[in-house]
């Protein structure tokens, strides 16, 4: 069903590229909402209480009208992560959904309908990318490592220093990356195409679903101090092979001290 619903929700916002987008500021220039977001996220969850009633649902559109902290059942989504990429390039963006039970994450689902490859977990079912199981088996030094973060881009991240930090990570590891959405990022560190993501702050739509791949695929997703990620509330994300995931904890949390 979350696979079902992330695969037409995916080709529902590709259909609409075909058109010119209405785009809207949120907060400022850097934050933008299309008709197309809200249009996909209120059919995500038109098919989702249709089938399940009784579940309840935590989209960032807000297009639900009842209180997600009063479900057990909760689904999480982002109708597209990445929309200024969905804006001004048309690629690089994604549908992300999550299913949590009483807190505990049970699947993850990140669709990307321009390249139509689909990251999916179950709970102790494994991750796959399409038909590929993904596993991080290999053994990866920070030194080499590819990271991907987008922490070091707003005014807090001067205000405490992170933005120094993560320069100073830069100049320690192979390469840094910064594609445009989370969901997709950390769905790459499952695939082991990016071998480590951090950033300062995300929503709960953006990491819900990718941090069930990630763990799934044998990785680690923890707030970025170490402490477990919550399920419904905005967090710090690291998420990395497991290889180097002390050492680049130990790097962000001591670097600046
Ligand atoms: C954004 C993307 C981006 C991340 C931002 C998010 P949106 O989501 O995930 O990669 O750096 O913090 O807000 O607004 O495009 O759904
Ligand atoms: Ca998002
Ligand atoms: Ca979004």
């Amino acid at each position: 069903m979350a696979i079902h619903c992330a695969k037409t929700a995916g080709a529902l916002s590709l259909e609409r590229l075909k058109q010119p987008i209405l785009v809207e500021y949120k907060t400022s220039a850097s934050d933008l909402v299309t008709a197309v977001d809200k249009e996909v996220e209120k059919h995500v969850i038109q098919a989702i209480i249709k089938e399940f009633p009784d579940h309840g649902i935590l989209g960032e559109e807000s297009m639900f009208e009842g209180n997600p902290a009063d479900y057990e059942t909760l689904w999480i989504i982002d109708p597209i992560d990445g929309t200024t990429n969905f804006v001004h390039q048309q690629i690089n963006f994604s549908v992300s959904i999550a299913v949590y039970h009483k807190g505990e994450g049970l699947v993850g689902v990140v669709y990307d309908p321009s390249r139509d490859e689909l990251f999916y977990a179950v709970k102790g079912q494994g991750a796959y990318l399409n038909d590929r199981r993904l596993g991080l088996t290999k053994q990866v030094k920070l030194e080499e490592a590819l990271l991907c973060t987008s922490v070091f881009w707003n005014k807090r991240a001067e205000q405490i220093g992170i933005d120094q930090i993560v320069k100073r990570l830069a100049g320690k590891v192979r390469g840094m990356r910064l594609l445009g959405s989370a969901a997709l990022e950390i769905s790459y560190v499952a695939a082991g195409r990016l071998d480590g993501y951090v950033s300062m702050s995300l929503n709960a739509w953006d990491f819900g679903a990718a941090r069930i791949i990630v763990e799934e695929a044998g990785g680690v997703a923890t707030k970025m101090n170490g402490e477990p990620l919550p399920f419904d509330q905005k967090s710090s994300v690291m998420a990395c092979n497991p290889a180097f995931y002390e050492e680049l904890r130990q790097f962000l949390n001591l670097e600046g001290k």
